[in-house]
């Protein structure tokens, strides 16, 4: 059965703790830490955006991957850099990725990623021996000061996609819902997105209703099949307002223990929301911070996308998986970053490239491998860093 077969994430080095926000807000602390279920929001410096993010989830994906036999690259994201030319592109360039392998972008909001692995899914199920490359990456901005704010965050997501996963098949029944709503959208000439919150959650639990009945219609496994659950996350109580009207749907009266979501919680506590990369962060949590034994357990996803499709599928773990995830160093990158103050959080946020296109340098903060290094003539100029050059060798050194 297809399905993923590698999945890692990155996040920028810096972050904000809600304490810190809330302080400035004159909120209690506790709206954000247990009202929202936040801790803290990933947030990238000016040299960082949706590329360098991708290019470093995708560099630890790859790692050991013989590289000809990815055919095709599919970028998902809702924080776009061009409104022609697929992200993906450069990703593609700075990984070094052949010339074969075909690139191109996905738009449908959060749920865009759910269609990349779809189209990747479909891909090796009639090519089984090529490899998809998803990359899922965003950058989650809302207005200062609005109720939004508190819901930011920033990171990227690779899955590599194959005939034979090792880590999760994905299974073929699927569940849809689309409707045209206006609850979250961001207009061409606005960095923020535009929201209207309590509408927006309302719209996120009718796509599960319907994406769930439609997924039963299809043939999908029973709620009782399911051991596990992953949502979308725009903030971490929303799981746990999804889980609650889907046990209801499902007329679920078994008592319900927290485990059953908390594992698959704790990286996106931590970074905040990341639109398109969410759901498979959720999913990475599962696969790498759950003690219990997941093999063969079938996994409920729900993927939300604003405007809005909802999409409810399920997988299945492999047994092995533990073998091949990145747990010690998707730990390490959370535990390693930088805490911002309020002022640091206001100057990247208020950082600006130039829109007349003229040439800019932008300065050097803490990144991963690639940094954005500036504009020239209307281009983004990017950069790869000391140690990326040993990363890459590492990369194409196993093909
Ligand atoms: N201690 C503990 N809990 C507290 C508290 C305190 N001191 N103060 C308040 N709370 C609780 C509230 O009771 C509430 O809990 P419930 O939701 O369980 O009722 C929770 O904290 C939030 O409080 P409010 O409803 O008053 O929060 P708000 O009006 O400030 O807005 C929000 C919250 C609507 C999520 C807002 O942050 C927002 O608009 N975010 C962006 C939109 C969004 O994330 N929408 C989600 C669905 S759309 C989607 O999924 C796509 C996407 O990625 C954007």
């Amino acid at each position: 059965m297809p399905g993923i077969d590698r999945l890692s994430f990155y996040v920028p080095k810096y972050y904000l703790d809600m304490k810190t926000l809330a302080s400035e807000r004159g909120i209690d602390p506790g709206k954000f830490y247990i009202g929202i279920g936040q801790e803290a929001m990933s947030i990238s410096p000016p040299d960082e955006d949706v590329v360098t993010m991708a290019a470093n989830a995708a560099l630890q994906c790859l790692e050991g991957e013989d590289n000809q036999t990815i055919r095709s690259l599919i970028f998902a994201t809702e924080s776009g850099i061009d409104q022609s030319k697929a992200a993906g592109i450069y990703v593609h360039s700075l990984l070094g990725l052949p010339s074969t392998c075909q690139v191109f972008e996905v738009k449908q909001a959060c749920c865009s990623s759910t269609m990349a692995l779809y189209a990747a899914l479909d891909r090796v199920a009639r090519r089984p021996e090529q490899k998809v490359l998803v990359i899922a990456s965003d950058i989650a901005r809302y207005g200062i000061g609005t109720a939004g704010e508190p819901t930011q965050g920033a990171g990227a997501v690779a899955m590599l996609v194959s005939a034979k996963p090792r880590l999760v098949d994905i299974m073929p029944q699927s569940g849809s819902f689309t409707e045209d709503v206006m609850d979250f959208w961001r207009p061409n000439y606005l960095d923020e997105a535009l929201v209207d919150g309590k509408f927006s959650i309302r719209m996120y639990l009718k796509a599960l209703t319907h994406a769930w009945n439609d997924f039963q219609n299809d043939g999908g496994a029973p709620f009782a099949e399911l051991s596990r659950f992953c949502y979308h996350q725009p903030f971490t109580k929303m799981a746990h307002k999804a889980h609650r009207a889907l046990r209801n749907l499902a007329n679920d009266d078994q008592e319900f223990h927290n485990s059953i979501l908390e594992t698959g919680l704790r990286y996106n506590r931590r970074i905040g929301n990341t639109y398109t990369a969410s759901l498979y962060i959720n999913l990475c949590s599962l696969l790498e911070q759950e003690k219990d034994d997941l093999t063969h357990d079938k996994v409920g996803m729900f993927s939300y996308g604003s405007g809005c499709v909802g999409t409810y599928f399920h997988g299945a773990v492999r047994p092995g998986y533990h073998k091949h995830h990145f747990g010690d160093i998707h730990e390490a990158m959370l535990d390693d970053r930088i805490e911002l103050t309020y002022d640091e959080y206001t100057s990247f946020y208020e950082h600006q490239l130039p829109i007349d296109g003229s040439a800019y340098s932008i300065d050097a903060y803490e990144t991963g491998a690639f940094r954005l290094a500036g504009i020239q003539e209307h281009q983004r100029c990017y950069e790869r860093s000391a140690a990326c050059a040993a990363a890459l060798k590492k990369l194409h050194g196993a093909a």
